[in-house]
């Protein structure tokens, strides 16, 4: 028997107890049926949620990209790993094959070695979603180096603090890329950033937009020429299980963004039996996620995952609503995609466009729908299931998180029945609890309360990179020998969870997450403002989105409020990116404290969202009169 394909109901519960009772010999028993190892494990697991430490396959030695690409060769080299669909309908869709690929990855990956990289060297990749993209996190991985994407839509201030963090020697980039009608001058951000960057030797730069852009001498060199004098031949350098494979940043509720650190072994052996049973994937399938490859969606299931499995893995350029909203039903007309990823916030857009830019595509190729990055709203989930999955596509919404590397929990399609809003089960190996604010764990069924997991899975991040002690602290320190995710949850009579949202500062703007330190340090540098709050309220589309309260040092002054309210949104904008920019700035004369000088997010979350008939305690208020101040005169 096989545990790796699911198909059944009671089978799911059959692996799913064999992999909690003997999580070692169920995985590596994954590990032995379906990867290509140079040397076996010596030790399947060791953990310690104290430390934390957790390695899995100890001893064992391989490379992903031989997993990913060399084993496929030979039944499946003429077969597309990557389809990429450009932005403009109008441009050729590019079908690129399995030995393609490994021509193309050894090329760049002997590219990067010619520039002085090494294993262990750290290389930011900076690259719209073009097939550069997915080929350079290959490279890297072929020759060992530690990528971390920066998704292409930070700022320059935030791809410079992400560089530094992790003392990239090499940049990645493209002369532009194009969004929809717009295009952006990548290089001209990454100029401006590696002005703070001293230890990065070398950019090199991708063409796609052909706009002029400056080249300095002695730093940065065109990518393709370099890739055109390059070896299709790269051996792939042999990694221990436990060497970090990539760092991924993520927000945090305060300080800088956490580099997550994932390794080799793990990761591969989780987003690969996540993708074969989450989206039950044969062999045939053509198979899209719509993230952008700078998220961690995008790595583990747009490209590692998918190339794990040998399948055909769509990477689309552009955006939903260009040239209009049926963009995305069109592609999956043209390419007969069997199964689609995207998040609610993009559900949402679409579905306020109305059903005839659906109903003039064939969807009937679609047998999986997928959801991911934010709670998703009943009204959004049918509208998923009934127009764009007429009913006969399960939709699997899906739970996890950049920490987590895969999916944890998730209704496996075809075998688990689904509810709407749920994420219904946790995924094999997943043991997750619900806990009270005490500490204790919560039995039973029909039980809200904060998301932990009590033990590790493979694909489980190992450390923030250069603090581990905030890693310790951040995710194993609320609650004694458990993973705290952050998030809520509640279970239901029969044992579905049902994602609540966050639990501390992060907020999550159309599936983006978002801290809210960060933000309220880019306003605070204005010179006008005294001090900031941003809190999250419901939006239509977004699913959340921000909401700022801010003092201005002086109040006498009669400042046009509308050039501020620009001004610090361009500010926001140049210190993180576009998408962290604030719907509403409400100015006031205080922001709630308590005695210990605590701003009271609570009280300001419940007036963003037009919540105030009960505001809960505020005796404890040092300044209990600016409330009132502060509803009276909210947005
Ligand atoms: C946070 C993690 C993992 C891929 C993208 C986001 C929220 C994610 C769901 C879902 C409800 C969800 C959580 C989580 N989230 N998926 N299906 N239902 N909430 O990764 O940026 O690390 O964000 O996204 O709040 O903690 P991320």
């Amino acid at each position: 028997m096989s545990n790796y394909h699911i198909k059944h109901l009671e089978e799911y519960y059959q692996v799913y107890r064999k992999s909690i009772r003997e999580p070692e010999n169920f995985w590596e028993e994954v590990a032995e049926e379906h990867f290509v190892w140079r040397k076996k494990w010596d030790n399947v697991l060791s953990w310690d949620f104290t430390k934390p430490e957790v390695k899995w396959f100890e001893g064992a030695k391989l490379n992903i990209t031989e997993n990913c690409i060399d084993r496929h060769l030979a039944t499946r080299g003429d077969k597309t790993a990557i389809l990429f669909e450009p932005n403009n309908p109008d441009e050729p869709s590019e079908h690129i094959t399995y030995s393609q690929l490994h021509k193309r990855v050894n090329q760049f990956a002997n590219v990067l070695k010619a520039h002085g990289i090494q294993k262990g060297d750290r290389v930011c990749i900076y690259v719209p979603m073009i097939p550069e993209l997915a080929i350079s996190l290959l490279a890297c991985a072929r020759i060992g180096a530690i990528h971390s994407v920066v998704f292409a839509g930070f700022s320059s201030t935030a791809v410079a603090t992400r560089i530094n963090d992790s003392d990239c020697k090499m940049v990645i980039t493209a002369d532009g890329s194009y969004r929809g009608a717009k295009s952006i001058d990548l290089k001209g951000i990454v100029d401006e950033a590696l002005e703070e960057c001293p230890g990065v030797k070398t950019v090199l730069v991708a063409k796609r937009t052909n706009s002029e852009v400056h080249m300095k001498e002695g730093r940065d060199l065109w990518l393709q020429p370099l890739l055109d004098a390059a070896s299709t031949e790269c051996k792939a350098e042999i990694m221990d299980a436990e060497d970090p494979l990539f760092i991924l940043y993520t927000s945090g509720s305060t300080g800088k963004p956490k580099g997550m650190v994932h390794t080799t072994a793990g990761y591969m052996v989780y987003t690969a039996y996540t993708f074969k049973n989450a989206f039950q994937y044969r062999e045939n399938d053509v198979y899209w996620c719509t993230a952008d490859i700078g998220w961690i969606t995008g790595h583990s299931y747009i490209v590692y995952g998918p190339l794990a499995n040998g399948a055909t893995s769509v990477m689309f350029e552009g955006v939903p609503s260009y040239p209009d909203f049926g963009r995305f039903w069109q592609i999956v007309d043209k390419h007969n995609v069997t199964q689609f990823y995207t998040a609610p916030t993009a559900i949402r857009a679409l579905a306020k466009q109305g059903v005839e830019l659906v109903e003039k595509y064939d969807l009937s190729s679609l047998k999986v729908l997928g959801s991911v990055g934010e709670p998703i709203n009943e009204e959004a989930w049918h509208w998923y299931n009934d127009v764009v999955g007429k009913n006969k596509s399960p939709i699997i919404d899906s739970w996890w998180q950049t920490e987590t590397g895969g999916i944890m929990i998730t209704p496996i399609p075809y075998v688990t029945p689904t509810k709407p809003t749920y994420a219904t089960l946790p995924f094999i190996g997943i043991q997750p609890a619900l806990m009270d604010e005490a500490g204790n764990e919560l039995k039973g069924n029909q039980i809200e309360g904060r998301l932990c997991i009590k033990f590790p899975w493979p694909s489980i991040a190992r450390t923030i990179w250069g603090n581990h002690e905030r890693y310790r602290e951040t995710y194993f320190s609320t609650y004694e020998n458990k993973y705290f995710t952050g998030d809520g949850a509640l279970r239901d009579e029969v044992g579905y969870y049902r994602i609540t949202g966050r639990v501390d500062d992060v907020i999550i703007v159309s599936g983006h997450n978002l801290g809210t330190a960060p933000i309220e340090d880019a306003i605070n540098e204005h010179p006008a403002v005294a001090e900031s709050a941003i809190v999250g309220f419901p939006h239509d589309i977004k699913g959340s989105a921000l909401y700022g309260y801010v003092t201005l040092k002086d109040t006498g002054e009669s400042r046009n409020h509308d050039n501020l309210r620009k001004e610090i949104n361009q500010l926001i904008s140049d210190r993180i990116g576009p998408i962290a920019k604030l719907d509403k700035i409400q100015f006031t004369n205080g922001l709630p404290k308590t005695r210990s000088g605590k701003i009271m997010r609570r009280i300001l979350r419940k007036i963003a969202s037009k919540d105030t008939s009960n505001l809960g305690d505020t005796s404890t208020l040092l300044n209990p009169e600016v409330v009132q101040d502060i509803m009276d005169e909210a947005l």
